[in-house]
């Protein structure tokens, strides 16, 4: 590339070609004040705030749209300039209405901020307000647009950052104005309130609504967002020790640059809810009692020793949380194993898909999850299977759809569902439910009959070929076609855009959470190793992890089968550097997963649950069946940030911190792992649940108390190599295990990869009287079982229904209108819902929302119905309906 030499206001600057002046500027600590342009949008030069002046022509240029070139002479503070600047900032503050002191955006102001620096206070011009309606209905965002300077940036962020559409520029000239296709409310258009224009706003004219607070921050500090996987850096402000808002932390090289989605952005109000917890809590004679942390914890140390010393350590179950920090997982973990001598740990990433994950954890090892997202917009080939991120995980739909519509990358979506990424895609699979492995196995056969495959990787990096291989020359497909619905000249199609391409594979709780997940999960790696998908940028598989730190809590061994660092439990070099480590004997034998802790507390043989920041109750399939056999426990002790459902069941009540509370890390889904520092202090007496932990261990005579978070962190960092780099700092995070598979290293060791033999899936018999399949679903606006989203005042003012989406034929048949209300049961439950009707589902499908109505829905679904190795198959159930 070539170098540039240029002066900027006297000094000698080299840079490289095809930036802009404005970059070239910056980037040698010169400011020049800017409205219209922000460093993730395209500039588009519109409000020439940015001029500056080209000492040899004499001509004015607007320095964000404007590359450098050699041996420019550029000032960017002459007079000139500053008299054209005060000039735009004059006619922008006339346009401007008088209600500075009272607009939300206060300080922030950048329109007011560059007006004080250029000293202009009254404008000397005739005011020319353009009054609009002030729209606030919706709970999220307010717009005032006679606040609008018309930089675009909101419309750009719209379509180039989350690439929605929802606004774009409405009439001409003064009257032009950003608004929805016929100038609707937001949220009567296709707004996803992702509030990415709010906080890319130069001005007033959008805000966050708060009903609270009005104005700037006392304070405003770097966090990471709490609710999903993907673990979006944010920026929380807060008044007097509350959070009252979030944004982007706009910062380069995080995850989400300057998006964020609806739950991230504005759901945070849980955090100031009336339900959470403030003290602990301690039953006695059938009440909560409030008590010292001191009586607390002695009641659990207590208990927990006596269940232990009368009944075994088997008795005795630990529930972690994907949602807690690593620290605080890895001291769980070890409090579980060490002082109470049992495997019995969980997390609720077991919900999540972690048992369909294990075989292809056993097949790449450590490195094989960690992919960075931003791989997906260099990939040839992009494969969606069973994932609907772009309401599940918005920020990983944002980057799907960028890849697509702005870097053309063609995209196979497969889903039962017309996605919101279909008409982003080449092609759309709308395949049967539970049928994924039937179409990868395939379009791996047709590949395979063209021999159309990576032979130089297979025989490099693989084994197991020729016993695959024999199963794809004997693969059926026309009964392929038959399960999967699709004709077989869709399957050659499919074939055909796969052929010859390195595929990025992005792989959602459809296939995590199905009941055949395991099949498809090796069906999928197969045809990863065949398209020779792996081992370079643009390739590989992108597990899209739901919850905030479900990779972590297993790195961290917060799981029955694996220690920490994700070394298996069953082998003895693995327990022998943790006893050494810890000084106690570890048992070879893996403990019990979620769903076996509640069978064994069923049954009476698990007699203490320690539950710290899960909901069980609400979570789990059959609540009832959950809620009879948690009261069936002796002892249960819940940690948690609010009066959820199963913290009103527990012994003792031990009152947690929310993330913006406490310091630690996390692991996002490419395996990034990020640490933060507090926002704020947990409300009243509660605490950072490492900080429990602590104290717990102290009083079961642990005899190293940690005391700091930092702490935890040195023991993490000296014993799992994968979190050798984790520092104390708050910082953009890293992928762990950058190397990715080793061997892909130069030197290229590592074990060869294995083929898996193909597996047919039989074919299940079909209950007549339960004729439709419910499928089970996340929207954007309820994360996981809706624990914390529902607590969020502005999520529940919105009165989303969570409708059940029923086919237009099915509604046709059963005589069923938009609107109408239905039972849906299954053999385990009923539940009643609003129907709406959609002509793109298949007959026979029924789509339902989880979270809604406290999580009904899992009223549907059977506890014990355990695939293969304990997959949970919680994704779909036969269910009929009837109207009600
Ligand atoms: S609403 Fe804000 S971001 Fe959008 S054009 Fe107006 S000033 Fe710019
Ligand atoms: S909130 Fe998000 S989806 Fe809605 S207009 Fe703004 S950027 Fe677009
Ligand atoms: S919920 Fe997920 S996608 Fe949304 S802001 Fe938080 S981390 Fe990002
Ligand atoms: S910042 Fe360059 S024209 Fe607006």
């Amino acid at each position: 590339m070539e170098e540039i030499s240029l002066t900027i206001n006297g000094a000698n600057i080299s840079c490289r070609s095809g930036i802009s002046i404005l970059d070239a500027a910056t980037e040698n600590g010169i400011r020049i004040p800017t409205l219209c342009h922000h460093p993730h949008l395209e500039p588009v030069g519109a409000c020439r705030l940015c001029m500056v002046e080209d000492e040899k022509s004499g001509r004015l240029w607007a320095s964000c749209v404007r590359l450098v070139s050699q041996g420019m002479v550029i000032r960017t503070d002459s007079p000139t300039i500053k008299k054209h600047r005060t000039n735009i900032i004059r006619l922008m503050m006339a346009n401007h209405p008088e209600s500075c002191i009272v607009c939300n955006q206060g300080n922030r102001c950048e329109l007011r901020q560059i007006a004080a620096e250029l000293g202009v206070g009254s404008t000397g011009l005739y005011p020319m307000p353009h009054y609009t309606r002030l729209e606030e209905a919706n709970p999220f965002i307010v717009r005032d647009l006679s606040k609008c300077i018309l930089c675009g940036k909101c419309i750009r962020a719209d379509h180039e950052l989350v690439v929605v559409g929802a606004i774009d520029y409405n009439l001409r000239g003064f009257k032009s104005r950003p608004a929805t296709v016929h100038d609707l409310p937001l949220e009567n258009s296709n707004c996803t309130f992702c509030g990415t224009c709010v906080s890319i706003c130069p001005t007033g004219a959008l805000v966050t609504k708060n009903t609270r607070y009005v104005g700037s921050p006392q304070k405003e500090s770097p966090t990471i967002c709490g609710f999903c996987g993907v673990g979006c850096s944010l920026l929380m402000g807060s008044v007097d020790g509350q959070v009252i808002e979030a944004n982007p932390s706009h910062a380069h090289g995080t995850v989400n640059q300057s998006t964020l989605c609806v739950r991230g952005h504005f759901a945070h109000d849980f955090l100031n809810s009336p339900q959470r917890l403030t003290k602990p809590l301690i039953r006695k004679n059938g009440e909560f009692s409030p008590g010292t942390w001191e009586e607390a914890l002695d009641v659990v140390a207590d208990r927990l020793t006596a269940v232990k010393e009368q009944e075994g350590p088997q008795s005795i179950g630990f529930l972690g949380s994907s949602k807690c920090t690593n620290e605080e997982n890895y001291l769980f973990q070890k409090i579980a194993r060490t002082i109470l001598g049992t495997n019995n740990v969980d997390n609720s990433s077991y919900l999540a898909g972690r048992p369909t994950l294990k075989p292809l954890h056993e097949r790449l090892g450590q490195g094989g999850q960690v992919t960075p997202l931003s791989a997906l917009e260099q990939a040839e080939m992009i494969f969606v299977i069973g994932a609907n991120p772009a309401q599940a995980l918005p920020v990983v739909g944002y980057y799907l759809k960028r890849a697509s519509r702005r870097k053309g990358v063609p995209m196979l979506v497969a889903d039962p569902r017309r996605t919101e990424l279909v008409p982003f895609s080449t092609l759309w699979l709308p395949l049967a439910p539970q049928s994924d492995s039937q179409l990868i196995n395939a379009v791996a056969a047709i590949l395979y009959k063209r021999e159309a495959y990576d032979a130089r990787f297979i025989s490099r990096f693989t084994e197991g070929f020729d016993r695959y291989r024999e199963g794809l020359a004997s693969f059926d497909l026309e009964r392929a076609s038959h399960v999967t619905g699709l004709k077989l000249d869709v399957l050659e199609k499919t074939a055909d855009l796969l052929q010859g391409k390195g595929v990025s594979f992005v792989v959602g709780q459809g296939v995590l959470q199905q009941r055949y997940g395991i099949q498809t999960m090796n069906a999928l790696l197969n045809l990863t190793l065949m398209t020779g998908s792996l081992g370079g940028v643009g390739k590989g598989i992108h597990i899209l992890a739901m919850e905030n730190n479900q990779v972590g809590a297993w790195d961290m061994g917060a799981v029955p089968d694996f220690l920490p660092g994700r070394q298996l439990i069953s082998d003895d070099g693995n327990r022998k550097h943790w006893e050494q480590t810890w000084g106690v004997k570890i048992s070879p034998d893996p403990g019990l997963n979620l769903v076996r802790m509640i069978e064994e507390a069923e049954k009476g043989n698990l007699k203490a649950l320690y539950v710290m920041g899960e909901n069980p109750l609400r979570g789990l399939p059959e609540p009832e069946r959950v809620r009879r056999a948690l009261e069936n426990l002796e002892f249960l002790v819940v940690q948690d940030i609010l009066l959820q459902e199963t913290v009103q069941l527990a012994d003792v009540v031990l009152p947690g911190a929310a993330f913006s509370e406490k310091g630690g890390s996390f692991t996002n889904l490419e395996g990034r792992i990020q640490a933060f520092e507090p926002v704020v202090s947990p409300p009243g007496e509660a605490k950072p649940d490492w900080e429990i932990l602590d104290l717990l261990a102290r009083k079961m005579a642990y005899p190293e108390p940690y005391a700091s978070v930092q702490r935890i962190r040195e023991e993490i960092r000296g014993q799992v190599p994968m979190y050798a780099d984790l520092v104390n700092n708050t910082n953009q995070g890293w992928i762990r295990e950058r190397s990715r598979l080793r061997l892909f290293h130069p030197q290229g060791d590592g074990e060869p990869i294995r083929f898996t033999p193909v597996v047919l899936k039989d074919d299940e018999a079909k209950d007549k009287n339960y004729p439709f399949m419910g499928i089970l679903g996340s929207t954007r606006f309820h994360l996981g079982s809706g624990s914390r989203t529902g607590e969020s005042d502005r999520i529940r003012d919105f009165g989303l229904r969570g409708e059940a989406e029923i086919s237009t034929k099915d509604a046709s048949e059963l005589n069923l209108k938009q609107g109408d209300e239905v039972k849906i049961s299954s053999p385990y439950g009923s539940i009643t819902r609003e129907v709406v009707l959609k002509k793109d589902l298949r007959p026979g499908l029924i789509f339902i929302p989880r979270a809604f109505h406290n999580n009904s829905v899992m009223q549907l679904i059977g506890l014990t119905q355990l695939g293969l190795e304990d997959s949970p198959g919680w994704k779909q159930v036969g269910v009929r309906m009837e109207k009600a």
